[in-house]
């Protein structure tokens, strides 16, 4: 390797934690992990943190619709976006929360830093304010008028029907969307930070190559209006952190999330002894990269790197701004099943599809990325499965069978090994660039050529001459090493088709291993690496995300009194129907390791068995449930689990904990009776 170890700190924009981590979310952390996991592999030092964002009012009001402490929430959140994010594959150092004890210190630190150098100034300003709720209003929590040409029902900011943009107290009858109350001007004391001062600063640093250059040119437009002091202050009622000597004024949502980046990495730090200020301190020769999407460009190239200096820390190597997801060319849909969730993906197609996917489309400019459904299923199952699964496949069972798994002692066709070897620095040149479309087609390229040499070689013909015993063998053992050097290349994107790869192989891959070849090795027996993408599963990934749409929308009118108890939510009688209850009785309920709240049961439907993972730990001991009838929803999607596939799921009755009870049908009911 020519460049020695470089450390790198390397961070996904904070997801907020009111809201499912879904497939926008999905390309920048797909984008960042095949990015880090690249890193890693050419053995440098490289570090990424993300977490959950948790502050500001969205938050702190879903957390009241749902009568929970805004901390609980987030917990959860935190929790299940975790869990999302890793059945991607996607693996961060530390996947933390914003509402920590070190982004508070840390945040704090900052503000101190820039107020005693000057940079905070307090203003009193006038705001909306919803009386009845007691709290002032976030133009999105406005509506109204539109005060240009009068449409009802606009937003607080801008008109959907006439793309007119205003100040929310220029709407006309003007509501909180909050409690329906009209909102009075109410005057706040608030706190600004200086951007001005570090106009200067910031035009060096955009011109440096911190970032791309046609988002660069896009932000000399801000310069171009003047920059403007920042409101860093909100009121209280807030959920965040509250501003140190200022009772009852919190920091704004975009000050302390940022430094949750921060907080993130000291929090890892901690736990593993790395060296944070080594990362931080201002003149370090380590590198910080952030990747965001467009949206949020403001924000990590003006206030972050002008809080950075402005409190003395160094400032990010590189901001990498990504393009949005669009699906079937069009914006994600709720109505149209196109604003599809990371789990609701997850419960029938394999992620690394999805993965291979962005990274066939991803470049490093900030254009959109569509995801086109019949093009996936295409590029998936021509690239992935038609062209890399299929050299190995083609060539593994003549070794298992008639070479007692061993490769060759030598390789015919140098020189098209060394084609494939060389083409390592352009592949790697690609994903460092984050050119990952490059990467992909120069990779696709080299599989066409290992799939021509074997249909020109024919195995299958050349294995049926005894003379040709050799020759097949080094054939298939050179199909075998083109197959390995092409997942070295791949790794990045596939880690875990590359992980079974690396079993077949009887080999551990790194980016060096490229350069050399297995001989006189033996192999494992082959077994298939991935299954081609069927429409069927992608056609009920869309349905099943118009149904969350459904689930959402169905229920009471709003102004009906059941419409805040969550049990009268009606559905339809066609959605009852497509419940298939059954009576199952327990064959078995065991323990399961590293669970604190399942059981596994096998479930007897009367002549087929089930495998159910249950949350009913708290309230039963295995052994007494052996035997017992009970009811099962028999046709719920199987569900992959940390711990096994769960095929169904029981019923149960209670508020949770012990007292949580199992239904138990009379007697006379039978395994695989249907439950009317
Ligand atoms: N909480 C802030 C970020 C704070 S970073 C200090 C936020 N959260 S978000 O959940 O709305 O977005 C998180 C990231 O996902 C952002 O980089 C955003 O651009 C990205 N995306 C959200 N929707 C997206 C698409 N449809 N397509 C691609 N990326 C998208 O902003
Ligand atoms: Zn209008």
């Amino acid at each position: 390797m020519a460049d020695s170890q470089r450390k790198i700190l390397v961070t996904s924009a904070l997801p907020y934690a009111n809201g499912s981590i879904h497939l926008g979310h999905l390309l920048e952390h797909i984008q960042t992990d095949i990015w880090t996991r690249f890193q890693r592999m050419r053995g440098h030092q490289c570090y990424s943190v993300c977490a959950d964002d948790a502050h500001g009012t969205p938050v702190m009001l879903k957390a009241q619709e749902l009568g929970i402490s805004p901390e609980q929430m987030v917990e959860q959140t935190r929790a299940e976006h975790h869990q999302d994010l890793q059945d991607f594959h996607v693996e961060y150092d530390n996947y933390y929360i914003t509402h920590s004890p070190e982004n508070r210190e840390l945040s704090e630190l900052i503000y101190r830093r820039l107020n005693d150098a000057g940079y905070i100034s307090k203003r009193t300003i006038s705001q909306l304010y919803d009386p009845e709720k007691q709290m002032f209003l976030p133009d999105r929590f406005i509506k109204g008028t539109c005060p240009s040409c009068g449409a009802e029902d606009q937003n607080g900011d801008s008109c959907d029907v006439c793309s007119a943009t205003y100040s929310p107290t220029e709407v006309k009858n003007p509501r909180s969307v909050v409690s329906g109350a009209t909102p009075v001007l109410k005057d706040s004391e608030h706190y600004f930070f200086d951007l001005p001062q570090f106009e200067g600063m910031l035009k060096d640093w955009l011109k440096s190559g911190a970032i791309q250059e046609e988002m660069a040119n896009k932000l000399q437009e801000w310069f171009e209006d003047g920059l403007q002091q920042w409101d860093i202050s909100r009121d209280a009622p807030y959920f965040g952190f509250e501003i140190p000597d200022a009772p009852g004024k919190y920091f704004y949502v975009w000050v302390d999330a940022p430094v949750g980046y921060m907080a993130s990495f000291k929090n890892f730090c901690d736990a593993n002894g790395v060296d944070f200020d080594s990362f931080w301190n201002k003149g370090t020769d380590t590198e910080l990269y952030h990747f965001i999407g467009k949206d949020i460009t403001y924000f990590h190239c003006l206030f972050w790197p002008a809080m950075l200096e402005g409190a003395g820390f160094r400032k990010p190597t590189g901001v990498n701004v990504h393009g949005f997801v669009t699906v079937n060319g069009a914006k994600m849909s709720k109505s149209r099943g196109t604003f599809i969730k990371g789990r609701t993906y997850l419960d029938h197609l394999n992620p690394e599809y999805l993965r291979y996917y962005f990274a066939s489309k991803l470049n490093e400019g900030v254009t959109d990325i569509d995801l086109n459904f019949e093009d996936f299923v295409t590029k998936v199952n021509s690239d992935l499965v038609g062209k890399v699964v299929n050299i190995a496949s083609r060539c593994a069972s003549f070794i298992s069978k008639k070479f007692d798994g061993k490769l060759a002692a030598e390789l015919p066709e140098p020189a098209l090994i060394a084609e494939f070897q060389n083409a390592s620095e352009s592949i790697a040149q690609a994903y460092e660039k984050r050119q990952y479309n490059r990467a992909i087609r120069e990779i696709m390229a080299l599989a066409d050529k290992a799939n021509q040499y074997i249909d020109a070689q024919a195995p299958w013909v050349t294995i049926k001459d005894e003379d040709k015993q050799l020759l097949t063998q080094q054939i298939c053992s050179l199909g075998i090493n083109l197959f390995r050097i092409l997942m070295v290349y791949l790794k990045p994107v596939l880690p875990k088709l590359a992980e079974q790869a690396e079993l077949f192989l009887n080999d551990q891959l790194d980016w060096t291993s490229a350069q050399r070849v297995l001989t006189d090795h033996n192999i494992n027996a082959f077994k298939a690496l991935m299954q081609r993408v069927e429409t069927d599963k992608v056609n009920a990934v869309i349905e099943a995300s118009k149904e969350n749409l459904q689930a959402k929308t169905a229920g009471p009118a709003p102004d009906s009194p059941l419409a805040k108890d969550p049990i009268a939510a009606t559905i339809e009688f066609d959605d009852f129907a497509k419940v298939d209850l059954r009576i199952a009785k327990i064959a078995k309920a065991e323990h399961v390791e590293g669970a604190d709240k399942l059981l596994r049961l096998q479930l007897d439907l009367g002549g087929e068995t089930r495998q159910v993972f249950a949350g009913i730990k708290s309230a039963y001991q295995p052994e007494d449930l052996e035997g017992k009838l009970t009811v099962m929803v028999a046709n719920l999607a199987p569900r992959k689990m940390r711990f096994g596939l769960s095929e169904g799921m029981v019923l149960a009755a209670g508020p949770g904990g012990k007292d949580l009870w199992i239904l138990e049908p009379h007697e006379g009911a039978q395994p695989g009776m249907k439950v009317k």
